[in-house]
């Protein structure tokens, strides 16, 4: 598209700007709570609603907290919920098998948002590094990270997760060949209709920090996840693991961390027109909300305006921990 521009002053461009009314008309994008995910932490215990310090304002909820933000959530207009578990260094093992345990606190808390709220979209996630003695998503073996085996487990995990009642199966791992084996498994087991939304472009990110915080993680993480998350440094790599993610089968792609990559997320768009998706990460949210808390930027400016950059950028829809904040906003 050439925009064609009339010489000053036949074109004058802040007409279009003059008034509230007309700025309505003109603009181009449009944020809705419909659009939004929001990342939940679910912890054991029962009746627990435990500040994160690194993420002002985000809890680690005990089942039955996280059946209470999802009415919330209801009754905000936001139709998607991504179930992330907090396991303390004593629950983790070399092994993970708590990552397909039928009874996890994850699973427990997806089954339990469907039975009060069967028509809320739950979302969960796939990758061992919330069950991992070392903190990694894959399993480590004389200090790599193997693939093949690792794929074996997601997918127990996976399907573990669809027995739960989630809609949309969640990898955000990174491992070469997960979607076409988890497509397959939930093909085979008769959950033909559960969503795949692959955390297709994932960056090895610094932006992460607060989230392994927040899971557990930090502390049992070894080493760094750069042999299979995305070196920040490409473009081009991106667009082949988004083509090769739907090809294996994902209904739906993600882009990761969000802000930073926002060109990613346009050439996605672009090339490919699928659903696709970005996270705002814990280091964006934790950024603002620090700024905000110093007096720095207007919170609420700054989330509403972060958030509309991503439908700009061809976004679909946002995962973000903002999401009950700004639907509340956006319901006036
Ligand atoms: C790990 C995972 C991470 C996030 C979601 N899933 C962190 C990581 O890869 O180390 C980050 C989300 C956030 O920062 O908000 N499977």
């Amino acid at each position: 598209m050439k925009p064609v521009v009339a010489p000053y002053p036949a074109a004058r461009l802040r007409r279009t700007r003059a008034t509230p009314a007309v700025r309505a008309l003109v603009r181009e994008n449009a944020l809705e709570p419909g659009d939004l995910i929001w990342p939940v932490f679910v912890r054991s215990g029962e009746g627990i609603e435990e500040p994160i310090p690194s993420m002002p304002g985000v809890m680690r909820r005990s089942v039955d907290k996280v059946v209470e933000a999802a009415a919330e959530a209801d009754a905000l207009g936001i139709g998607a919920m991504c179930i992330f578990p907090y396991t303390g260094i004593e629950e983790r093992t070399e092994d993970c098998a708590g990552a397909w345990d039928p009874h996890n606190h994850a699973n427990r808390a997806i089954a339990a948002i469907k039975a009060k709220f069967p028509n809320m979209a739950v979302m969960s996630d796939v990758a061992l590094d919330t069950y991992n003695i070392n903190g990694h998503d894959g399993f480590v073996e004389n200090g790599i990270i193997v693939n093949d085996r690792t794929v074996e487990a997601l997918v127990k995990m996976a399907l573990s997760q669809a027995q739960a009642g989630a809609d949309i199966i969640g990898p955000s791992d990174m491992m070469d060949g997960r979607i076409a084996a988890i497509r397959a498994a939930l093909e085979q087991k008769d959950h033909t209709d559960v969503m795949i939304l692959s955390y297709a472009a994932k960056y090895a990110s610094a932006f992460y920090g607060p989230f392994r915080d927040a899971v557990g993680a930090s502390a049992a993480l070894t080493g760094d996840k750069n042999t299979y998350q995305m070196d920040p440094a490409n473009s081009n790599e991106a667009l082949r693991l988004v083509a090769r993610d739907l090809a294996e089968g994902a209904d739906m792609v993600m882009v990761k961390p969000g802000l930073p990559y926002l060109d990613i997320c346009r050439r996605v768009k672009d090339s490919f027109g699928a659903p696709t998706f970005a996270y705002q990460v814990s280091g964006e949210y934790a950024m603002i909300m620090a700024a905000a808390q110093n007096g720095w930027i207007d919170q609420e400016r700054v989330m509403m305006e972060s958030l509309m950059a991503f439908k700009r950028a061809g976004c679909d829809g946002i995962l973000t921990y903002f999401a009950p904040a700004a639907a509340r906003l956006l319901n006036g």
